[in-house]
């Protein structure tokens, strides 16, 4: 009998542990309404964009999830299942991810662990088990769950966490679980044993350097809580967004040269972040497709050991971060943050890596053999990105 009761526990315990990981052994890679379109959103459009991800080779790229952000909701019905709002979403959301599926894409949605969302619809507080249940049978793979009316303290935040990990566990459909409190109780801590895979670490990104900037600065430190499962997440990529509209454009978000937005790109993927882009994917420019379907950068993002990169010098407007990569490959970016172009060296040996290199520059596709340093200019704002083989 007590031989039993310890199996029965251990078995929970494997279930838990498994559960909290497998479900994003690398970074989750998607694509999300809300920084574009905000609370305009509805079936047609979802459809359109899972059509241009397919088209487009987003999906081929990684990008697999299509997360609808909020404004979805239509309240609850009689029996206070929660529902879509009947105008967006007049076929209703079964129909929807059937579609998202057949197009080879997962399908995320989003709530709240308040009564209320951020942009006041309907959420997910004391209707967890029954909202998690509704989720799977919709055949929903991911939730971003909002902190916005709920109350500030970290106890709470981690008991209304847990809750609708469990509740997720509970409705027996795979489905990630995206915590999103701002950083604000520092999740770094606690969101992976509350059953998350991913925890925004800061407040909203917005569509300019300095916000981009501000959010690197906080995801940058926080390198040794990542790994395997466990992503620190420091919002979506903006990218593509050429401060156009949607909530990014809001406080100064008027867009950033195609130089910064590779830099976003180029410091997302070092941090082995979650690549969220929220660009309008119907209509992508040229250079921004070859920014976010980048095989050579995805490939440093998605590197199967998942670290986060560390940074390791940051020293007159220059940044150096290293991020180990399998087989012994080491990825390094070198960042300008200054106004103007930038003469650089770095000797391997400097940061310990003794010996030569093959170094391939990921974004040009330059590749040097016999090396035993990288030297040249970067320009303002630009990010150079190396991938280093041993010889
Ligand atoms: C918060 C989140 C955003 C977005 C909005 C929706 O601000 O941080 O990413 O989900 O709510 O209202």
């Amino acid at each position: 009998m007590k031989k039993l009761w310890l199996y029965s526990l251990l078995s929970i315990c494997l279930l838990q542990g498994r559960a909290q990981t497998h479900l994003a052994p690398t970074p989750p890679m998607a694509w999300m309404t809300w920084n574009y379109f905000g609370e305009n959103i509805n079936e047609q459009l979802i459809r359109e964009i899972a059509d241009a991800m397919h088209s487009s080779g987003m999906l081929q790229a990684g990008y697999q999830y299509l997360v609808i952000d909020d404004g979805w909701q239509g309240g609850r019905d009689n029996r206070n299942n929660i529902i879509p709002d009947s105008k967006k979403f007049p076929s209703g959301m079964k129909a929807l991810a059937d579609y998202v599926h057949s197009k080879g894409l997962k399908l995320g949605i989003y709530s709240d662990a308040a009564p209320l969302t951020c942009a006041g619809y309907t959420a997910s507080l004391h209707f967890e088990e029954q909202d998690a249940k509704t989720f799977a049978s919709w055949g929903i793979d991911y939730l971003k769950y909002d902190y916005c009316n709920a109350p500030k303290d970290s106890f709470t935040a981690k008991q209304r966490y847990k809750t609708m990990a469990d509740a997720l566990r509970k409705s027996g459909r795979d489905m990630v679980f995206a915590v999103c409190e701002w950083g604000e109780r520092q999740p770094w801590h606690w969101a992976a044993a509350a059953g998350g895979q991913l925890w925004r670490t800061t407040f909203d990104i917005r569509d300019s350097w300095s916000s981009m900037m501000g959010i690197y600065e906080i995801n940058v430190q926080l390198h040794a809580y990542a790994g395997s499962g466990r992503w620190n997440d420091p919002d979506m990529l903006i990218v593509g967004l050429g401060g156009n509209k949607g909530p990014s454009g809001d406080l100064g978000g008027t867009g950033c040269t195609i130089t910064e937005y590779q830099t976003n790109m180029s410091l997302w993927s070092m941090m082995a972040a979650p690549l969220i882009a929220t660009n309008d994917v119907r209509q992508m420019t040229q250079e921004v497709k070859r920014i976010l379907m980048h095989a050579g950068i995805i490939a440093i993002n998605q590197d199967s050991l998942g670290l986060q990169a560390k940074r390791i010098a940051s020293k007159d407007s220059i940044d150096v971060l290293l991020k180990p990569l399998v087989n012994g490959d080491v990825a390094i970016a070198i960042l300008n943050k200054s106004a103007t172009t930038q003469p650089y060296a770095l000797p391997f040996a400097s940061i310990g890596l003794e010996g030569r290199y093959t170094v391939q520059d990921v974004w040009t596709g330059t590749t040097t053999k016999r090396s035993q340093q990288w030297k040249g200019s970067i320009e303002s704002h630009a990010t150079v990105v190396l991938r280093l083989k041993k010889e």
